[in-house]
C-alpha cells in the first residue's frame, strides 16, 4: 500500500489510493500510476473513506492474492454507494484475463475503470473519459508492443528505487501465469536505464533495484545486443549511486560473466535471489525450468568461490503437480546443501490457462501442506546459521523504517539484504551507517550503531 506521502493538502485537491498486491514489479507500477496522479494535481491518502478515486492494483500469481482482491473490492460497494463520485479503478494482472473481467462486468458493476498491465500509461486519459461516460470503461491490451519511457514515478521511498530493466518472460514455466499477463520478453534501452539511474542519483537515491522477471537474459531483444552482466557494469560507473540489486534470476541463464560482474563491480551488492522452484529433476523437467538439481548447485558453488559471502536466497514451489515423497526429498537436500539465507515458500497453486493446471496427479492438500511444514522446519535452523556468522561482525545498513511499535527502534538491510534492528532516531532513515550486530535471531539480526 501507498504512504501517505503529503500532508500539506488542500481541503479541495483531489485525493487517490492505490492498493497494491503482488511483486516488485506490481509495486514499481503502482508508483508510476502515482507519478501521472500527481501530474494531474491528486494527493495521496491512505484513508479510503475520503479518497476521490481508489485503484487496485491486482496480482494472479497464486490464488490467495486473487481470492483477496474480490474479497476486497466487495467491501468497495458499500462506499461507492455513499458517495457516488468516487471513481473505482482496477489494475493489474488479474484484468490481463478475460475470466476475470467477465466477473467483474458482472458481479462488481460499479467498478468504472478496469485496465492491465501493458497500458497504464493511458491513466489520465481513462479519468479524463471517466467523467463523459456513465459506463465502465474496459481497455485492456493482450501485448506490450512498444515500451513507453519518460513516465514520471512517485516513489515510495526518496533513498532507494526500483527500476524496469525489462517486462515480460519468454519462460513459460509450467505453474506460471506471468507469460500471459504481462506478455512477451522486451528489453528497455541500456541508455534509457542509464539516463534513469543518473537522474536518480542526482536527486539523492542511493539504492536501486533492477527489475524484470528474468533479468539474466536482459538485452537479448535490443537490436545492438547487450548482456546484464555489462548492463550492471555500466551502472557501476554512475556517480552517487551506492547499491545496486536486481531481481529475478533465472539458474539457466546464469552465466560466469554475470558472476564476474558481482564479484568486481563495488555498488552491486552480495545478494543473488536465485529461484530454484524444486529439487527433483524430473519435476523440474515438468515445470520447464530447463535447469537440474545439479546445475544448480555447480551455479551456486561458483557463487560462493568468486564472491566471497554472498548471501543467497530462493523461491520454492510445494506440491507442483505429481511430486512425490521422493521428490520432496530432493527438494528438502537442495535447501540443505545450498544453507539459503532465507526462501520465499509456496504452496502449488492451480492457475487456470498454464499446462500445470491441467495436469491429473495434482497433490492433496494436506500432503502439501505436511510437506511444507517440514519444508518450514529445515529451513528455519539453516537461515539461523547463516545469520549466526554476522555476529560481532560490523555491517553497512541502509536505514528504512523506524518500528511500528517503538519510535527509537530502526530498521535496515545489509549489502546481503538482511534486516537489522537497532537503535536510532527516526531522522536517520535513508542514511547509510555502520552496524555492529549483537545477536543473530532467526530471520533477522539486532546490532547498535558505531561511529566509524
Ligand atoms: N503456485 C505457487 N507458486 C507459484 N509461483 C509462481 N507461480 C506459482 C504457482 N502457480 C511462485 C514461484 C515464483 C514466485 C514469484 O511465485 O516460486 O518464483
Ligand atoms: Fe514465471 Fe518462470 Fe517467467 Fe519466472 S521465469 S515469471 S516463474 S514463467
Amino acid at each position: 500500500m501507498q504512504n501517505n506521502i503529503n500532508n500539506t493538502q488542500d481541503k479541495n485537491q483531489k485525493k487517490y489510493t492505490i492498493v497494491t498486491w503482488g511483486c516488485q514489479m506490481n509495486e514499481h507500477d503502482s508508483e508510476k500510476m502515482a507519478g501521472m496522479l500527481e501530474e494531474m494535481g491528486y494527493v495521496n491518502t491512505d484513508d479510503i473513506q475520503h479518497t476521490d478515486l481508489i485503484i487496485y492494483n491486482t496480482c494472479l500469481v497464486r490464488e490467495n492474492a486473487e481470492l483477496k482482491v474480490y474479497g476486497n473490492l466487495g467491501e468497495l460497494k458499500a462506499l461507492k454507494r455513499d458517495k457516488p463520485d468516487l471513481i473505482i479503478a482496477v489494475s493489474g494482472c488479474m484484468m490481463q484475463k478475460k475470466e476475470v473481467r467477465d466477473v467483474i462486468k458482472q458481479k462488481y458493476r460499479f467498478v468504472d475503470i478496469l485496465f492491465g498491465t501493458h497500458n497504464l500509461h493511458k491513466l489520465p486519459e481513462f479519468i479524463a473519459n471517466h467523467n463523459q461516460t456513465s459506463k465502465m470503461i474496459v481497455d485492456v491490451w493482450e501485448d506490450g508492443g512498444e515500451i513507453v519511457e519518460g513516465l514520471p514515478a512517485h516513489r515510495k521511498h526518496g533513498f532507494k528505487a526500483f527500476v524496469n530493466i525489462m517486462y515480460g518472460c519468454n519462460n513459460f514455466c509450467s505453474y506460471c501465469i506471468v507469460p500471459y499477463t504481462r506478455g512477451r520478453e522486451r528489453s528497455r534501452n541500456p541508455e534509457d536505464i542509464v539516463k534513469e539511474i543518473e537522474k536518480l542519483a542526482k536527486e539523492g537515491y542511493k539504492e536501486i533495484t533492477l527489475l524484470g522477471q528474468n533479468v539474466n537474459s536482459y538485452g537479448k531483444t535490443l537490436e545492438n545486443k547487450v548482456t546484464f552482466a555489462e548492463l550492471l557494469r555500466m551502472i557501476d560507473k554512475i556517480e552517487g549511486v551506492e547499491r545496486v540489486r536486481f531481481m529475478t534470476s533465472h539458474p539457466k541463464d546464469l552465466s560466469e560473466e554475470l558472476i564476474y560482474a558481482m564479484r568486481d563491480c563495488d555498488t552491486v551488492c552480495e545478494h543473488f535471489h536465485l529461484p530454484f522452484q524444486a529439487g527433483s529433476n524430473r519435476v523440474l523437467k515438468i515445470m520447464n525450468r530447463k535447469y537440474t538439481k545439479e546445475k544448480y548447485l555447480e551455479i551456486v558453488g561458483r557463487l560462493k568461490e568468486e564472491v566471497p559471502n554472498v548471501s543467497i536466497t530462493t523461491d520454492i514451489i510445494v506440491g507442483f503437480p505429481g511430486e512425490t515423497d521422493e521428490d520432496f526429498e530432493e527438494t528438502l537436500d537442495v535447501v540443505r546443501k545450498v544453507g539459503f539465507d532465507s526462501a520465499f515458500t509456496f504452496l502449488y497453486s492451480i492457475r487456470e490457462g498454464t499446462p500445470a493446471a491441467d495436469m491429473e496427479n495434482q497433490v492433496p492438500d494436506d500432503i502439501k501442506r505436511e510437506r511444507f511444514q517440514r519444508l518450514l522446519d529445515t529451513l528455519r535452523p539453516l537461515s539461523h546459521e547463516a545469520n549466526q556468522h554476522y555476529v560481532n561482525e560490523v555491517v553497512e545498513v541502509l536505514i528504512e523504517n523506524v518500528s511500528k511499535n517503538n519510535d527509537d527502534v530502526l530498521s535496515g538491510r545489509t549489502r546481503t539484504n538482511k534486516l537489522v534492528h537497532f537503535a536510532g532516531t527516526k531522522d536517520l532513515i535513508g542514511q547509510l551507517v555502520n552496524v555492529k550486530i549483537d545477536e543473530a535471531k532467526t530471520w533477522t539480526l539486532e546490532g547498535h550503531i558505531i561511529n566509524e
